[in-house]
């Protein structure tokens, strides 16, 4: 049986398309549906070439969760990847797929983390803060912003003279590079 996963984002959806594309030829891992909360987010466009349809859920509708569940139920997911998703995950979502909802953050955690701390915001920080090294955290989510059990974690250097859009780029890049292969060998 092929696993089914849903991949949520609230903004431009480029690990989303990375994830997809990654997979693209796989029997074994399906992403039926993309769910987003903005509904301009650019995630919607990457999604329409994949010909995967997208749906957007108000911030209200999505912290109550019963309707986004359906949803999930139609499309008889078994999983949800948080591709940039940047809204808590509703305690009726963590019921429902319990140890089946990773998230990926922009640095180490613990360092990093909570709420607020999510895209630039993170790098700015991590810059402003003379840090020698960032990278990425994928995680198990729970009910509090990034303090589920660590999964993976993969470290970059930070020189004095990067700007923070030069931490997001060296980032990304370990994002594209390993989280597509982390959800292969987590749930494979
Ligand atoms: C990614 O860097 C991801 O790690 C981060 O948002 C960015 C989304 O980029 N997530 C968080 O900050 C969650 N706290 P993308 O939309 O291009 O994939």
């Amino acid at each position: 049986m092929p696993l089914k996963i849903a991949l949520f984002a609230s903004g431009s959806g480029s690990n989303a398309e990375n994830i997809i594309q990654y997979f693209s030829h796989s029997t074994t891992f399906l992403f039926p549906v993309i769910i987003s909360n903005k509904s301009d987010a650019f995630v919607h466009e990457r999604a329409k070439t994949f010909q995967i349809p997208s749906v957007t859920f108000s911030r209200e509708d999505f912290s109550k969760g019963d309707e986004i569940l359906g949803l999930l139920k139609e499309y008889n997911i078994d999983c949800i990847v948080l591709a940039g998703f940047l809204l808590k995950v509703p305690e009726v979502l963590l019921q429902a797929f319990p140890n089946k909802i990773i998230n990926i953050h922009p640095a180490l955690l613990p360092k990093f983390g909570g709420k607020g701390m999510y895209g630039h915001y993170v790098h700015e920080a991590i810059a402003a803060a003379g840090e020698t090294e960032s990278g990425i955290t994928i995680h198990y989510v729970n009910s509090n912003y990034d303090e589920g059990d660590i999964i993976f974690q993969a470290k970059c250097r930070i020189l004095p003279s990067d700007t923070p859009d030069m931490i997001a780029e060296k980032v990304h890049k370990l994002e594209y590079e390993y989280f597509p292969r982390v959800i292969a060998e987590l749930w494979r």
